[in-house]
C-alpha cells in the first residue's frame, strides 16, 4: 500500500489507476470501515482510503483532542484489507491557510444531528468536498450508520453536479446488535453492556410501525422514556422519511428511525430503515 500526505504526491500517483474508489475516514479502524474498502474493492480498480480527523467538523466542545488516533494500527488494517493507496494528510497538508471557504448544506443540517452539533454538516460537506478534490476518485462509500451524513454528502453532489458516484455501506454490528463506532472504545465495561438496548428500541419501534402503528411521537416518546430509565440521555429519537427526513406521515413512503442518546459521556446514535 502506497502512503502519501502530499496534494501533489498524491495526484500524480493517481494517475492512470483506472476507476478509483474513495473510502474517506477519520482513522481508529474497526470492521465497519473494513467493510467498506471491500466493497469498494467491487466497485472500481483502485481503492483509496483517507485518513484525517477533520476539526472543522467538531465543536469546541466535543471530542477532537481525544478523538483516538491509532494511525500505524490503521495502516496494518488497510494493507491487509488490500487497500491501494492511502491518503493521511496533516492538517498542514489539507488546511495549509485558515479555511474560510465551506460547503453550506442547507436546512438539513439544523435538525436531529444537526441540531445538537451545530456546525457539525458544514464541517463534513467541507472536508469530503476537499477530500474529493484531493483524490478525483470516480465513486466514493460512506457508512449509512451515518444516515445523516450520506444524504448530505448525497444531495450535496447531486446538486454540486459532481462527477462522483456515492455509495452507501451497510452498518457492520457487533453480535449483540451494537452497530460498530470509533466511539465504542470510550464506553465502560458497564455501559458497553447496556449500549446494545439503542438498537433494540429502534427494532421495537420498526416491528411497530410493521405492524401499522402510526402514532409516531407517542413511539418516539416511549423509547426516549425506556432509556431514560436506563440511565441514558437522549438527543433524540425520531422517525422519519427516508427521501429527506422530514418527519414521518403515514402513507408517504418509506421510514426510518433515528437516535442519538449519551450514555455516561459517550453519544452513540444508530438508524434502523423500516
Ligand atoms: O464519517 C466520517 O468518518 C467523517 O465524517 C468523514 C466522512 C471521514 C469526514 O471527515
Amino acid at each position: 500500500m502506497q502512503t502519501h500526505s502530499a496534494i501533489a504526491d498524491l495526484r500524480a500517483a493517481l494517475k492512470q489507476r483506472g476507476r478509483v474508489v474513495f473510502v474517506p475516514t477519520m482513522g481508529n479502524l474497526h470492521a465497519g470501515h473494513i467493510s467498506l474498502m471491500e466493497q469498494a474493492r467491487n466497485h472500481g480498480d483502485t481503492v483509496v482510503a483517507s485518513i484525517f480527523v477533520n476539526r472543522l467538523q467538531f465543536a469546541p466542545n466535543e471530542d477532537f483532542d481525544k478523538y483516538p488516533r491509532t494511525f500505524q494500527a490503521d495502516c496494518d488494517k488497510l494493507a491487509a484489507a488490500g487497500v491501494d493507496m492511502l491518503f493521511a494528510p496533516t492538517e498542514a497538508d489539507l488546511y495549509p491557510e485558515p479555511q474560510e471557504y465551506f460547503i453550506e448544506p442547507p436546512s438539513i443540517q439544523n435538525v436531529l444531528d444537526g441540531e445538537f452539533r451545530p456546525g457539525h454538516f458544514r464541517g463534513v460537506a467541507t472536508v469530503v468536498t476537499k477530500l474529493f478534490n484531493c483524490v478525483q476518485p470516480d465513486a466514493a462509500l460512506f457508512g449509512k450508520k451515518d444516515y445523516q451524513q450520506l444524504m448530505v454528502i448525497r444531495n450535496m453532489t447531486r446538486q454540486l453536479a459532481v462527477p462522483i458516484e456515492i455509495i452507501g455501506g451497510e452498518t457492520v454490528r457487533a453480535n449483540d446488535g451494537l452497530a460498530l463506532s470509533s466511539r465504542n472504545g470510550y464506553l465502560s465495561e458497564t455501559e458497553r453492556a447496556e449500549a446494545p438496548r439503542l438498537y433494540r428500541l429502534l427494532n421495537q419501534i420498526r416491528d411497530a410501525v410493521r405492524t401499522g402503528r402510526t402514532d409516531y411521537a407517542l413511539l418516539e416518546n416511549e423509547a426516549i422514556s425506556a432509556l431514560t430509565a436506563a440511565g441514558w440521555k437522549t438527543d433524540y429519537v425520531a422517525i422519519r422519511q427516508q427521501s429527506d427526513l422530514s418527519p414521518a406521515k403515514a402513507g408517504n413512503g418509506p421510514l426510518v428511525v433515528l437516535a442519538a442518546s449519551r450514555l455516561g459521556t459517550t453519544r452513540l446514535i444508530d438508524n434502523i430503515e423500516i
